[in-house]
């Protein structure tokens, strides 16, 4: 039997997509969009620690994302800076934990550095986790996890015939912070793909799309998408 009213999602991941768009409907530069959507990250965030949601998952920058001009690249890398000096103590104070989820090591020395503060000042909390996917992409963790159990089979630490899911996805990014597969995937801006987002943990994942640009989408927007969520039957292949 499939479940129906499941209730609150665990894990939600957002794909915060339409910066861009909405800054050009309003004939403002696409960083302006940018700043917005950081404004947006803090109401959504707090939106979701209210409705009790466990783990909020927000793609923040992909792996794809260095193909854009290099103003704009430059001009995300320095968001995480201006967010977290911004809004790390009303975080602290609201017992969020900040997790981030990417390739870190060829990041700007200053985004890194916030990156990891922020993880650090909040390491104690016991709240909504606050998970950031930055310098993320899908096949690139894949690639990753694949690399290092290769690696474990050579050093005698593993053994081919014990590499099963679980194993695997303990080498994965996500998994390394001890975070659940996603239960609501949700996209802004009315594209519907996946864009190299958290492709196996999306493997039983409520899809979600809406055509609101993303420093336009609400609570209620959020709410509107868990009631929706909380109205499918998951089956995860069962009946
Ligand atoms: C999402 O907005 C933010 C990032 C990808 C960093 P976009 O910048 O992709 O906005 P659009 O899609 O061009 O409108
Ligand atoms: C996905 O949005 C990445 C983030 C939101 C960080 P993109 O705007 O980069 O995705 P595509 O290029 O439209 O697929
Ligand atoms: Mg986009």
């Amino acid at each position: 039997m499939g479940q129906y009213n499941q209730g609150i999602p665990q894990h939600v991941a957002i794909i915060m997509d339409g910066n861009g768009r909405w800054a050009n409907k309003r004939k403002l530069p696409r960083i302006a969009g940018h700043r917005e959507g950081m404004e947006n990250v803090r109401r959504i965030a707090i939106a979701a620690d209210n409705l009790n949601i466990k783990v909020l998952t927000l793609y923040s920058f992909s792996t794809e994302n260095w193909k854009r001009p290099k103003d704009e690249v430059n001009f995300l890398m320095r968001l995480p800076v201006v967010f977290f000096n911004k809004f790390v103590p009303e975080l602290v104070e609201r017992n969020v934990v900040v997790k981030v989820t990417g390739f870190l090591k060829n990041l700007p020395t200053a985004t890194l550095k916030a990156l990891e503060d922020a993880e650090k000042q909040t390491s104690k909390n016991t709240g909504l986790i606050l998970n950031f996917a930055f310098n993320y992409g899908g096949k690139a963790e894949i690639v990753n996890a694949t690399r290092q159990i290769a690696k474990e089979v050579l050093e005698n630490k593993l053994k081919p015939e014990d590499i099963d899911e679980s194993v695997f996805s303990n080498h994965l990014l996500t998994n390394l912070k001890s975070l659940n597969d996603v239960d609501l995937l949700i996209r802004t801006s009315g594209e519907k793909r996946i864009s190299n987002f958290l492709l196996w943990q999306l493997a039983y994942a409520e899809l979600y799309f809406t055509d609101v640009y993303w420093p336009d989408f609400t609570e209620d927007d959020l709410s509107k998408a868990i009631i929706e969520y909380e109205n499918r039957n998951r089956r995860f292949g069962a009946l």
